[in-house]
Order: structure tokens, then C-alpha cells, then sequence
């Protein structure tokens, strides 16, 4: 049975970033989503310097065919996402400034949620505004251009500005290393839910928390306390809980032979699910890709190792879509669950 067969039986959504490249020139890549998934995630396609490479100019092609894909097939689709300090457009540093960088959020959001009204799973409006390093006390990450020019109003302003235009997407906050049971990733557990917190009193729309999990194998760190009590604070507030990023590395693994490894990773996959899906919290678990033909942790599409046989192997599906042990762990805790 697929993914998602394993997954419904549970209430639960599973799915993947799709990588626009791969999705436009593959139909076997196509298949193979339309087979397993039931909600998938643009990897670039919908993130702000992608869909507006000239200043109030939008490119909505690539988004529009996931979208377009996802409604022939019954799939749901994740936006992500709105306001992110990276993967801004050449032109952004020279033309937005403190008078009009207001506008160009709102109208970026007003634009973009508007054109996929009604047809969004749920969006991430802001992603990985916590930078404990920046050392504020409330964890904001101070060095985004957007809390340069707008300060921290900017999150409520682009929480309020999704839900006037689109009020059937579920608003999310999305962010990675907040996995981990060490003291740094609590410190960012902690400055997530006082943000969240900080939401919720201020009447600014929030409604899912979404937990990237770009996690590894054969670390020393421990993971399951910590991101237990995350799930659960969370869920205490009313918010439901994706795990919207996953992939696991296995740099950590010592062995060079891909059975191993293969089976280490499975193993992570295995008791991460099972501890994020104790609980009724989580609705959605994505993998950060498909297959390990496209992965952001070999550089994409275009990457050549320097060491092949380290190439990383985090994803589901192999680089000929042969599902991996990984794949078999996630029905495993979709059927435990
Ligand atoms: O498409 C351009 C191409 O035209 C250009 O010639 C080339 C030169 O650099 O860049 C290409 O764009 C790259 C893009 O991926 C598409 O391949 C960007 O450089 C590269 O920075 C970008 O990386 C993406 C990264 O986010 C930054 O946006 C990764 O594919 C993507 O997997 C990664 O995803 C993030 C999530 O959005 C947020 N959480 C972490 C996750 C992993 O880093």
C-alpha cells in the first residue's frame, strides 16, 4: 500500500516538497506523487524572490501547475511561504526600505494567497523567525530584513494580512532545530512558544505549528522529551502540528556500506514518527523531497559528490524511485500510530 493509504487509516496527511525542475520534466516523478501522497509542498516555487522577480511582476507559472496537479489528483498543497529573511529576490535590498516595506508584504501576501484562495492546506506565513543567536531576549530573529525595517509587528502583520484573504488556509509557523534535546534547541523551543504565546494574547490568527525536522543519524544527541512537551504545549494552545520538512542525514553513521546506513536512517525515521505521532497533535507528516535523486542536502539536482559513496540517501524513495527502508518505517509508524 502507498503512503498516504497507511497514513488516512490514521487521519493523518503525508506528503513532499516537490522540486519544480524534477516535476515539469519527469512524468515518472509525477506518478510516483500522485501514487503516494496525499498533500504535497512546493521546495522554491512559491517562495517570494521566485514568484516575484521583478518588483510587483509575478512569475505564477510553476506554482500554478502544482496547484493545477494537486487538484486533478485530490492532493492538498502547503504554501510556503510568505515572509522568510532568505530566498528573497536580486532586487529586494535595493528597493525595499523602511516607507514601503510594509506595502510590499501586504501586497505580496494580498497577491499571493489571493490568486490560491480556497485551494491552500494551509500556508506558512512566516518561517523561521527564532534566531536565539541575535540574543534578544524574546529569540526574534533581529538580523531579517523584515524585523530590520518593520520590527516585530511585521509577524502579526503578515498572520492578519493571510487570514483577510484567504480564511480557509490554516496559518502556520514553521522552524528547524527545535528537535533536539539540547539546550540550545530548548532555548528555541521556548522562544517558539513564547512567540506563539505572544500570538494568541495579541488576537493575531495562528493555527498550526509546523515542525521542519531536518534531522540526522547516528548522532550523539537525544530527541523525544523535549519535542514531546513542544507537541504538547502546542497542542494546548488549540494548535495542530505538522512535521513539514523531514529528511535525516547519516553523516554520523561510521559504516561506508548503504545497507547500513540505509537502515540506520530508517531506524531515525522510525522512533521520530512514533514520538511525534504519540499524541493526537500532529495531522501531517512531508518529507523535504521524494527522492534521494533531489535532495538539498547533495546540492539539488545539479550536485556531484566529491565523495559518491557519501552522497546522502534521507528521503523515501531512491534515486530510481525504489521506495528505501525509510519508506517502509513511515507506513510502520503510520500503522502504529
Ligand atoms: O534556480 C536558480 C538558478 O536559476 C540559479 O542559476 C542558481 C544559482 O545559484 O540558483 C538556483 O536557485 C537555487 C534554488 O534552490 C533552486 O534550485 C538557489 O540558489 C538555492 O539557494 C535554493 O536552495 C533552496 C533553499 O531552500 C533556499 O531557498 C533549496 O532548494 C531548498 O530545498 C531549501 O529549502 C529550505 C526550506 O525552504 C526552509 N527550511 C529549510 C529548507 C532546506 O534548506
Amino acid at each position: 500500500g502507498s503512503l498516504k493509504a497507511h497514513a488516512a487509516a490514521r487521519g493523518l496527511l503525508t506528503g513532499c516538497a516537490v522540486n519544480a525542475g524534477l516535476f515539469r520534466s519527469d512524468p515518472a516523478f509525477r506518478k510516483l506523487i500522485a501514487q503516494q501522497y496525499s498533500i504535497v509542498v512546493p521546495e522554491n516555487c512559491m517562495k517570494f524572490g521566485y514568484l516575484q522577480p521583478a518588483p510587483n511582476s509575478y512569475n505564477f507559472t510553476d506554482a500554478d501547475a502544482l496547484v493545477a496537479f494537486a487538484e486533478a489528483h485530490g492532493i492538498k498543497v502547503r504554501g510556503h511561504n510568505f515572509v522568510w529573511h532568505e530566498a528573497l529576490p536580486k532586487w529586494f535590498n535595493t528597493t525595499v526600505n523602511k516607507d514601503n516595506a510594509r506595502k510590499f508584504l501586504v501586497d505580496h501576501i494580498n497577491t499571493v494567497a489571493g490568486r490560491y484562495k480556497g485551494k491552500i492546506h494551509s500556508w506558512d506565513v512566516v518561517n523561521e523567525a527564532i534566531w536565539i543567536k541575535d540574543g534578544r531576549a524574546d529569540g526574534l530573529r533581529s538580523s531579517s530584513p523584515w524585523f530590520e525595517m518593520l520590527g516585530s509587528d511585521y509577524l502579526d502583520l503578515a498572520y492578519r494580512t493571510a487570514r483577510e484573504t484567504d480564511p480557509h488556509a490554516l496559518l502556520t509557523y514553521n522552524d528547524y532545530g527545535i528537535e533536539y534535546d539540547t539546550d540550545e534547541e530548548q532555548k528555541k523551543r521556548d522562544a517558539v512558544l513564547g512567540l506563539l504565546r505572544r500570538f494568541k494574547a495579541a488576537g493575531t490568527p495562528i493555527d498550526a505549528l509546523g515542525i521542519q525536522s531536518h534531522i540526522h543519524a547516528g548522532g550523539t544527541e537525544t530527541y523525544g522529551k523535549g519535542l514531546r512537551r513542544l507537541i504538547d504545549d502546542a497542542g494546548g494552545m488549540g494548535l495542530q502540528v505538522f512535521i513539514t520538512e523531514m529528511d535525516v542525514k547519516d553523516d554520523g553513521v561510521a559504516s561506508d556500506d548503504i545497507a547500513v546506513r540505509d537502515k540506520t536512517v530508517a531506524e531515525v525515521y522510525g522512533n521520530y514518527l512514533d514520538t511525534v505521532l504519540r499524541g493526537p497533535e500532529v495531522k501531517a507528516v512531508l518529507t523535504w523531497g521524494v527522492t534521494d535523486k533531489n535532495t538539498w542536502l547533495n546540492g539539488g539536482t545539479k550536485f556531484r559528490p566529491l565523495h559518491p559513496a557519501r552522497a546522502q540517501r534521507p528521503l523515501p524513495f531512491d534515486a530510481d524511485y525504489k521506495p528505501t527502508p525509510a519508506f517502509f518505517a513511515m507506513r510502520k509508524s503510520f500503522d502504529e500510530a
